[in-house]
């Protein structure tokens, strides 16, 4: 009988899970990952997010059982979002967000390493990541950017292990770089949102925080986050901020910026952080809330695609699952 053969055959590498594990070529690790936190000031106990199951806005109180949680579950590093009480449009009160550094550091010691967002969105009225002008259509960078390193230097004496600016500031990385040096703060790093692309899928990180942009004459961040149409601002903003001095760099959000990790990937050689943001998350719950897909196997799915594009850390609201998942994954 005659044989048919096929030499450029790939599919041996496929056959089986044993030669799927062997060959895989990214691997993922819960060390990896990092777990979002929010803190409200205003709450006596948790309250939960439209479309985000699973993650609730903590009070500084049930804040210590969410991370006592999580490290059960092997996750220790996390990115910190306090949601101050009351809003204004500038003489910010950072007590509450130091406070809440001070008790899980007091709480936990070293065996957490702790991420703090830097940013004003939280804070302002008008919902902006930043000090408006006074007619209220721009955000003014310099006054912007005093501010924040003002807040970076109280955070680290807080107890943070990395200060993350999220507001996308020119200049804010080296200024905050500066201070933290010279009061003494060398070791505390800087994880930048380096290309953080103005996105609609930040909604549900909206509704946690009460940070949605809704000044008169600015009603998005379109004026200071990067656009979706420009690959070559994403690559330039992070390659500034490594410049200044950021440690890490990081792309937000995650999914449908692979090409934007990828290409970062080949510019630096900084470790690169991958957002998988609030809506991307909801975005995935919500098909399987419905049933449309097994909720686990895509979470990992979405994850390999981070590793594979070229991060090396990743930020997921479902980091807390990480461990159990990435040990019993099928290859
Ligand atoms: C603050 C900030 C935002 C996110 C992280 N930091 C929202 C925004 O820029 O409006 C989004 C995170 C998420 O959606 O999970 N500037």
């Amino acid at each position: 009988m005659e044989k048919i053969f096929y030499p450029l055959t790939r599919r041996r590498l496929r056959a089986g899970t044993h030669m799927r594990e062997l060959t895989a070529d990214v691997r993922l690790s819960h060390k990896s990952f990092i777990q979002p936190l929010f803190v409200e000031e205003a709450i006596p106990t948790t309250r939960a997010v439209k479309g985000l199951p699973g993650v609730p806005v903590d009070s500084s109180q049930s804040v210590l059982r969410n991370i006592e949680n999580k490290l059960n579950n092997g996750i220790s590093k996390f990115l910190v979002f306090p949601v101050p009480a009351s809003k204004k449009e500038k003489d910010f009160d950072f007590s509450f967000a130091r406070s809440v550094f001070s008790e899980i550091r007091e709480h936990f010691g070293d065996d957490v390493w702790l991420a703090a967002d830097l940013c004003l969105c939280s804070y302002t009225s008008h919902g902006h990541c930043g000090i408006l002008d006074k007619h209220q259509v721009k955000l003014v960078n310099h006054l912007t950017v005093e501010v924040l390193s003002n807040y970076a230097l109280q955070l680290a004496q807080a107890g943070a292990d990395c200060i993350a600016p999220s507001d996308m500031m020119d200049g804010r990385i080296g200024a905050i770089r500066t201070l933290l040096d010279a009061m003494g703060y060398d070791d505390v790093s800087i994880m930048s949102y380096a290309a953080k692309f103005s996105s609609q899928f930040y909604g549900p990180f909206r509704d946690a925080c009460h940070s949605s942009p809704n000044a008169k004459g600015l009603g998005n961040r379109k004026s200071y986050q990067i656009s979706p149409l420009n690959r070559k601002d994403a690559i330039a903003s992070a390659i500034r901020d490594e410049k200044e001095g950021a440690d890490i760099l990081m792309v937000k959000p995650a999914t449908l910026y692979t090409d934007i990790i990828a290409g970062l990937k080949r510019e630096t050689f900084k470790p690169l952080a991958a957002y998988h943001v609030s809506g991307e998350y909801a975005a995935l719950e919500s098909l399987a809330a419905q049933g449309l897909l097994n909720r686990e196997a895509a979470h990992l799915e979405v994850w390999s695609a981070l590793a594979r594009a070229g991060a090396d850390i990743i930020i997921s609201y479902a980091a807390g699952q990480a461990k159990v998942w990435i040990d019993k994954m099928e290859y």
